[in-house]
């Protein structure tokens, strides 16, 4: 039985800096940040801003081969990905493949949070890049 994805963990909006996306959302939308994530491997710099159970994560270039420099110089930067919480990330991917979805890598890898992700590709998604991130069961309810 898949289980429902438990909420949308984050939302990821790519920015030309980190500097041009705070103006917007911190200092204009009045979120705080969390916290800073530098992901060398993948060229990018994050700020971390929660809005309730959900996070903005602003994801700006670092160095000269950022996965996000394409997107950037496509659209000029915008909404990136949707997170979704997983309970168990296995299981969620190979039923969304299953579904026709394409999935990117041969398995979930680290992200930003220090916590197994994977990818959909667009092309499979009516558009929308999907990221998964499974989390541990939380505690306030049985599983299935
Ligand atoms: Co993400």
């Amino acid at each position: 039985m898949t289980q429902e994805p438990k909420r949308i963990n984050h939302l990821g909006i790519a920015v030309k800096s980190l500097e041009e996306g705070l103006a917007v959302w911190r200092d204009g939308l009045g979120l705080k940040v969390a916290k800073y994530v530098e992901m060398p491997e993948k060229g990018l710099k994050i700020a971390v801003l929660p809005c309730g159970e959900t996070m903005i994560e602003l994801l700006a270039p670092l160095g000269d081969n950022s996965e996000i420099q394409a997107f950037l110089d496509k659209r000029g930067g915008g909404l990136h990905h949707v997170c979704l919480e997983v309970a168990d990330i296995v299981q969620a991917t190979a039923h969304a493949s299953a579904h026709g979805l394409a999935l990117l890598g041969q398995a979930p890898t680290i992200g930003a949070e220090g916590l197994p992700v994977r990818f959909a590709h667009p092309k499979s998604t009516a558009g929308a890049l999907v990221e998964w991130l499974e989390t541990a069961p939380r505690d306030d309810g049985a599983r299935d």
